[in-house]
């Protein structure tokens, strides 16, 4: 197998694209890194963050991207978590933490909002980034888990978070997983969520056109076959989306409406993502 962490898949920049303004302006403003020093900063840390995970999400430097703010629904999120109504907002399959800090920026208090990863190292990249270790620790505001195990024993579950959530973020995260797999994070993510109408799960990842048939797609480059078993993405289009959430709600006695749209991939994930159908789906999914 190449290695791991093989640096010529095309999902690797060298590098630095144009940094987004508003990730150029939390970066200065809220971590305290020099103007001229930003694209350097980024680069810096994305080496450090390969050797941790060589997914396209490092490799493309889409964790420099902000997704959350780009939702009509953010000013919601932001009024009702500064305001109290909504008391925890946790981020799943955070990676670097990017949006979390975007929150707090913009007024969120730093005792609501949770970030969890499967590999701390990411979580430890992204406090380097934001250089906020101190202000947002592991154990408190991070947690590394694997999101999919329910045991008593798992920091989340520690946590006691379940049932209490208004708003869940999850980008670039049920992309990662095969179709049952799937199914079983929603179902996850259900056991954090308050017991209501209303309550959101938010979030942007890969996925095909209308026209183009939803299907298991092989992880590409070597992580995809991390010891000799080959995984694959489900790649939902927006039926497909819009099926997973009613069979979550048929097997869980809930109700979904599913807010679902694509966009075309012209960006960063491109290189990834390379085939003329896929596309981004943006989605807010909110409990009837
Ligand atoms: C494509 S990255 C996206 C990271 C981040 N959401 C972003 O958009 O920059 C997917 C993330 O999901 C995490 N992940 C994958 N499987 C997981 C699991 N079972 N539990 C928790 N996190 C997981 C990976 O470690 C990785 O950081």
């Amino acid at each position: 197998m190449e290695s791991l962490f093989d640096q010529s898949v095309p999902w690797y920049f060298v590098d630095v694209p144009p940094t987004n303004p508003t990730m150029h302006k939390l970066l200065v403003e809220y971590a305290g890194v020099n103007d001229e020093e930003v694209q350097r900063h980024i680069a810096n840390i994305r080496n450090k963050a390969w050797r941790v995970a060589p997914f396209p999400c490092v490799g493309s430097f889409l964790f420099a991207e902000l997704v959350l703010s780009t939702f009509p629904v953010y000013r919601e999120i932001v009024a009702n978590l500064k305001s109290g109504a909504w008391a925890r907002y946790p981020e799943v399959g955070c990676g670097l933490g990017q949006d979390i800090r975007k929150l707090i920026h913009d007024g969120v208090p730093k005792t609501s909002v949770i970030g969890t990863d499967l590999l701390p190292g990411l979580l430890e990249s992204g406090q380097e980034l934001f250089r906020d270790a101190d202000a947002l620790p592991l154990g408190q505001s991070f947690f590394a888990a694997d999101f999919l195990d329910t045991s008593d024993e798992n920091v989340l579950s520690k946590a006691v978070l379940d049932g209490t959530v208004d708003v869940i973020h999850a980008t670039m995260f049920l992309h990662c997983f095969d179709r049952p797999t799937q199914l079983r994070a929603c179902k996850r993510i259900l056991t954090l969520l308050k017991n209501r109408p209303g309550v959101m799960i938010v979030g942007k990842q890969g996925g095909v056109a209308k026209g183009a048939g939803a299907r298991e797609h092989p992880v590409k480059g070597p992580m995809g076959q991390v010891g000799g078993v080959v995984r694959t993405n489900f790649l939902h289009n927006v039926d497909s989306f819009k099926a997973l959430w009613d069979e979550v709600g048929q097997a869980t006695g809930t109700r979904w409406n599913v807010q679902v749209q694509e966009e075309e991939i012209m960006d960063r994930g491109y290189l990834y993502f390379d085939e003329e159908e896929h596309r981004w789906l943006s989605f807010v999914v909110s409990r009837l």
